[in-house]
């Protein structure tokens, strides 16, 4: 501050001797010549244009300076200009380096972050496509086989409307893990929490995914019985979401006649950890760190029938992490693999 106070001082200063020396030369030449010279006129003369000039300059170039900054900060509204008159415009100076710099930073930061969305949105946009088109696709394909006359025979409708049925449920499967993870991204989680029986929680789901897994002879198992309640605090859909995304993938890539085991475990006072462990196909350890980024999957051909959309990972983890819970994987390829994730405890 006080430096800058001394610049525009010094600048008066310079000046002001500057036209100080110039003129009472040209008095004194003009004295010289027209009259006769007198030293104390040209002292006096000397003195006072150096005040007149000094107080000139330095007011002038105040207030230049105070329009020209003024203008800057209304332009492109730093501060709120008000605020700009009660200090000395000097010190206005240093205030509007910084605060040129402090814009600056933060514009740059809110470009990067545009541009960071701007991808994403593009890709979730590119992936979204993608994902719809071959069910869709198989849909038209097969009503469009059967308005070219395939619907005569009676035994190739049927089996067409039945493909073109599940090609149909499998967009409404995407549909609505699209809308999840939407919601999910945009931190519109809307936990509810209770206080619920996970024993109780893990035996409904294995219920509800038995008959998938019969298809590979698969059996959906506890590590060892569980007699007593284990009740913990979280949103209990939310955590059957996960339940089933995670039991799901376990039938899906785990091998015929396989096993899916589910562990609960304490592990610090108030939390558990669930484990759920499969001797599928595993998982290359080069995929591991992607596996829970939205539309990641290993074998993204799609040629394998099991193919999903490669959103229930994402979702669990935004699930996990919307507890402030932490998930993680081990697996080993051609092995099997655990997922687990923790808990909080009600006792
Ligand atoms: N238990 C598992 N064993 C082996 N690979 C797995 C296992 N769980 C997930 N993966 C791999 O991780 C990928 C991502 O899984 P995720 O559940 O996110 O998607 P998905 O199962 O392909 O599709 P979606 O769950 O959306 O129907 C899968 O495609 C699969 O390759
Ligand atoms: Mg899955």
């Amino acid at each position: 501050m006080g430096l800058n106070f001394k610049k525009s001082y010094t600048f008066a200063v310079i000046s002001t001797l500057y036209i100080t020396l110039f003129s009472t030369g040209i008095l004194s030449a003009l004295l010289l010549i027209f009259a006769e010279f007198n030293w104390k006129i040209c002292l006096l003369f000397a003195v006072s244009i150096s005040i007149f000039a000094f107080f000139v300059l330095q007011y002038r170039v105040e207030h230049f300076i105070y329009r020209r900054v003024k203008k800057i900060y209304d332009d492109v509204s730093l501060l709120d200009s008000a605020t700009l008159r009660s200090q000395a415009i000097t010190t206005d100076m240093a205030t509007l380096t910084k605060e040129v710099k402090k814009f600056a930073t933060d514009k740059k930061l809110e470009i990067e972050n545009l541009k960071v969305r701007e991808e994403y949105r593009r890709e979730f946009m590119g992936n979204v496509s993608h994902e719809l088109k071959t069910p869709l696709f198989t849909v038209q394909g097969y009503l469009s086989t059967l308005l070219d006359g395939a619907m005569k025979d009676k035994d190739l409708r049927k089996k067409y409307l039945e493909r073109a049925e599940k090609g149909v449920e499998r967009l409404i499967y995407i549909v609505e893990d699209l809308d999840m993870i939407s919601k999910l991204e945009m931190g519109d989680l809307n936990l509810e929490f209770s206080d619920f029986n996970l024993v109780e929680l893990i035996q409904s789901v294995f219920d509800l995914l038995e008959m998938q897994a019969d298809k590979k002879n698969i059996i959906l198992m506890f590590d060892r019985k569980y007699n007593k309640p284990i009740k913990v605090h979280a949103d209990q859909e939310k955590i059957q979401q996960v339940l089933t995304n995670l039991i799901m993938n376990s039938i899906k890539y785990g091998k015929e006649n396989g096993t899916t085991e589910v562990t609960i475990e304490d592990l610090v006072k108030n939390k558990i950890i669930v484990r759920i462990r499969d001797n599928g196909e595993g998982i290359e350890k080069n995929h591991i760190p992607r596996l829970f980024e939205r539309f990641f999957r290993v074998d993204k051909s799609g040629a394998r029938s099991e193919g999903g959309s490669g959103l229930g990972l994402s979702i669990v983890k935004h699930i996990i992490e919307g507890h402030d819970e932490k998930i993680y994987v081990e697996s080993e390829f051609g092995k099997g693999s655990e997922f687990s994730f923790t808990l909080e405890k009600k006792e």
